[in-house]
């Protein structure tokens, strides 16, 4: 009881901040990454934190499923954390995020690794994922943190290009927050109380769109079976950054490997 109360007492200020986000997803994205000033454990950026073992699962399902001689694409690259993680095991990584700002960020955090490239692009746009297909042939897909936060439609787009990008031998894993509860209980699990939220939080809430929950469900109504077939899935947890109290720094998250039919 007491717990929804603190729940209402949120409302008006995250009303306010939330009101500050601007409508259009990517002027929104753009202006969150101008904005960030630091990345990292210690930084602003709420799902930007060390990698640790939450890239086990990942790195167990890809020595499984994917092929170690093509390149691979990180979708929503954001600073590109997780484009310098993939790096070392492909012939080239490549990091596209529709926010120029990030793909700026990314470019200067990754400096000296030459085998990846950044590039700013709105993957959800019809005929992008045909464009890169004619560049680098089939690639593999890491996608973190993406599809939650489009709608219904641009989940489809997104799909759709990650259909032609991957061909017939790339393999697509995506990563997702699946947090089953209302907006106000997660803002709570993350540490925010009446009068009190975390900065990384507060820059998420006034700046970026609001993020949906993306489980099997999800999966199914953006990647239909006659398109796709399931290689694994299951639960993982997503790492956020530590923001004190007793803030949660793991989303329940979900996971899925697939390949285009
Ligand atoms: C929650 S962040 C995750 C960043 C990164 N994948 C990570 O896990 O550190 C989502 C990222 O997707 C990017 N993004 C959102 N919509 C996009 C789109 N349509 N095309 C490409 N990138 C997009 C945002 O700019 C943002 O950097």
């Amino acid at each position: 009881m007491l717990r929804i109360i603190r729940q209402l007492l949120m409302v008006p200020e995250v009303a306010l901040l939330a009101r500050r986000t601007p409508r259009d997803p990517a002027v929104a994205w753009e202006g969150y990454w101008r904005g960030i000033r630091a990345t990292g454990t210690q930084g602003e950026v709420l799902w930007d934190t060390d990698i640790g073992p939450e890239a086990e699962q990942y790195a167990t399902s890809m020595q499984a499923t994917m092929d170690f001689a093509l390149p691979v694409l990180d979708v929503g690259c954001g600073n590109g954390r997780w484009t310098r993680w993939l790096a070392p095991r492909f012939p080239a990584a490549v990091g596209v995020d529709v926010a120029e700002s990030a793909v700026q960020r990314a470019r200067q955090e990754a400096d000296g690794e030459h085998t990846i490239s950044f590039r700013t692009l709105d993957l959800t746009r019809p005929g992008t994922g045909h464009m890169l297909h004619e560049e680098y042939g089939d690639m593999n897909v890491f996608v973190r943190g993406v599809f939650h936060v489009l709608r219904g439609p641009q989940r489809e787009h997104l799909a759709r290009n990650l259909h032609s990008v991957a061909g017939r031998h790339g393999r697509v894993l995506l990563t997702e927050t699946n947090y089953r509860g209302s907006p106000l209980s997660y803002m709570q699990s993350l540490g925010a109380t009446p009068g009190s939220i975390p900065l990384p939080l507060r820059k998420a809430i006034g700046g970026i769109p609001v993020p949906g929950r993306f489980g099997p469900e999800e999966r199914r109504a953006a990647f239909p079976e006659a398109a796709w077939q399931m290689v694994a899935d299951g639960p993982v947890t997503i790492q956020a950054v530590p923001m004190g109290g007793n803030a949660t720094t793991g989303i329940p998250g979900y996971f899925a490997t697939m390949k285009a039919r």
